[in-house]
């Protein structure tokens, strides 16, 4: 009788996968035993494989240079890596050093290109897209650093008040953009996006204002759509209203030559993920040449700004089943070592699903379970894969602990649940180790954070040390 855990994801699942193997019942993720690591640094843990980012901008690098190829399409391809999915260092660094550009969403953001530039990592003229709604203080930075020679900042413009401040401020050359406001999918709240400048208001633009502005120049449209790259009606008729306009601008605006897609390429969430990348590439790069050669006009270069595509697939979350609660004949709740709602916040706020597997016991026969975190919030849960609505684990075992991974968490978690600072419940933030390939063919791995210490969360809560007690005199 099949009643292992390994049985289960045999028979359900094409494995072993690209990225994960089994060896003795234990998991290795990209060839690490994920045991090894729970027994060097314990649990909770998040854990960044950083070779992953640059095999994803290479693998989307070698998508558009197939699919060129394949529908004769002229423009170049520029990879951008939108900083708000994960800002840390170490993963601005390894995405520069693979030839990707850096879009940023707010001033902050251009403090750390200006740290970039500074530190060696990033060239002064390396194009920079600004995206996001531009305060009175992000729009300070962007003209205060190209008057200090960033010559690549390209501001996305969101609306028409950013023009009236960019045009009257601006003092030297500098190539602009304009994000197109995309119809929304019918089952969203809301017809029309709030990002960006409606259709019919962009033609008008450039012809009443840019087009004689003595430094701005139009290189840019850009358009994203919530949803994300996907073989829909939906997607495929945004892109084609995206196109008509761009070929449109193209015609009397010689210096537009750049299309921006914008992020949305999703990422493995399941071991059922079935994605055809390739030809999304293909597809999208048909319908563009199709409807520059149509209209006569060059083909664009081509942007993307992918976030979690770029940093999703390199992270990892890991946790100790620490205790299973029974409430009723149907019902076992396995207690993570942390909690979901600080550590993986697209789990509680979006509903998000992660791939997620046990690192450990996968010969033994399996349970269904529900997982709770922490915090006493009656959200703080994880109940169901991608793929089934439902989660199933090996038994739990007072004396044989199961450990849990989460994988491709590397995009947004850290920002939206915030790295440091003070957390629902007090859940301290978790240790961070950061691994590397070695020439040799192993893996090296050094700590980015402990976990997170209590006087730190006191410190930021206003306790001060005591002061050293006193003898009364
Ligand atoms: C303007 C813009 N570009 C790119 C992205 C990245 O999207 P993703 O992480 O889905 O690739 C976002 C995400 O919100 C965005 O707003």
């Amino acid at each position: 009788m099949k009643i292992k855990y390994f049985d289960l994801i045999d028979q359900s699942f094409d494995w072993p996968q690209e990225e994960f193997q089994l060896s003795d019942g234990k998991l290795a993720f990209h060839g690490i035993p994920m045991m090894d690591l729970v027994e060097e640094f314990g649990t909770p843990l998040r854990i960044t494989y950083l070779p992953k980012i640059g095999q994803n901008i290479a693998r989307a690098m070698g998508w558009f240079r197939e699919a060129a190829a394949k529908t004769q399409f002229e423009g170049d391809y520029h990879y951008c890596y939108v900083t708000k999915s994960n800002h840390f260092h170490h993963v601005t660094k390894e995405v520069l050093s693979h030839g990707a550009l850096i879009e940023t969403s707010s001033a902050y953001d251009l403090d750390i290109v200006s740290h970039l530039v500074k530190s060696g990592d990033m060239q002064q003229d390396a194009r920079v897209i600004c995206n996001g709604f531009k305060t009175d203080a992000y729009m300070s930075r962007i003209l205060e650093l190209r008057d200090q020679g960033l010559s690549g900042l390209t501001p996305i413009l969101d609306n028409l008040d950013e023009w009236k401040r960019l045009s009257a401020n601006s003092t030297k050359p500098m190539d602009i953009g304009i994000r197109i406001a995309t119809e929304e999918e019918p089952k969203f709240a809301f017809y029309t996006s709030r990002l960006g400048l409606g259709y019919n208001r962009i033609m008008p633009l450039y012809k009443e204002s840019i087009k004689d502005h003595p430094h701005l120049t139009l290189r840019m449209l850009h358009f994203f759509v919530n949803t994300g790259i996907r073989d829909t009606a939906y997607y495929w008729n945004e892109l084609n209203k995206a196109l008509d306009l761009y070929v449109a601008m193209r015609q009397i605006c010689p210096t537009l030559t750049a299309l921006n897609i914008g992020g949305g390429l999703p990422t493995k969430n399941s071991l059922a993920f079935d994605y055809d990348y390739a030809y999304m590439f293909e597809a999208i790069l048909e319908q563009v040449a199709m409807r520059c050669n149509a209209a006569g006009v060059p083909h664009p270069d081509i942007f993307t700004e992918f976030g979690s595509f770029t940093v999703g697939e390199s992270g990892a979350t890991l946790f100790k089943v620490l205790h299973q609660k029974r409430q009723n004949d149907r019902e076992r709740w396995n207690m993570i070592d942390s909690s979901f709602m600080t550590t993986l916040p697209d789990s509680w706020a979006v509903n998000h699903r992660f791939l997620m597997l046990p690192l450990n016991r996968w010969m033994d026969p399996y349970e269904r379970v529900f997982l709770g975190g922490l915090t006493c919030d009656s959200d703080d849960y994880y109940n169901s894969e991608q793929h089934l609505n439902a989660i199933y684990l090996p038994t739990f075992k007072e004396n044989d602990p199961i450990y849990l991974g989460f994988f491709h968490t590397g995009a947004y978690q850290d920002n939206i649940g915030g790295h440091g600072g003070v957390h629902h419940c007090l859940m301290p933030g978790l240790r961070h180790i950061l691994i590397d390939d070695t020439e040799e063919g192993g893996f090296e791995c050094r700590e980015f954070c402990p976990a997170q210490p209590s006087e730190q969360v006191l410190s930021l809560l206003g306790y001060a040390a005591p002061a050293a007690q006193t003898e009364p005199s």
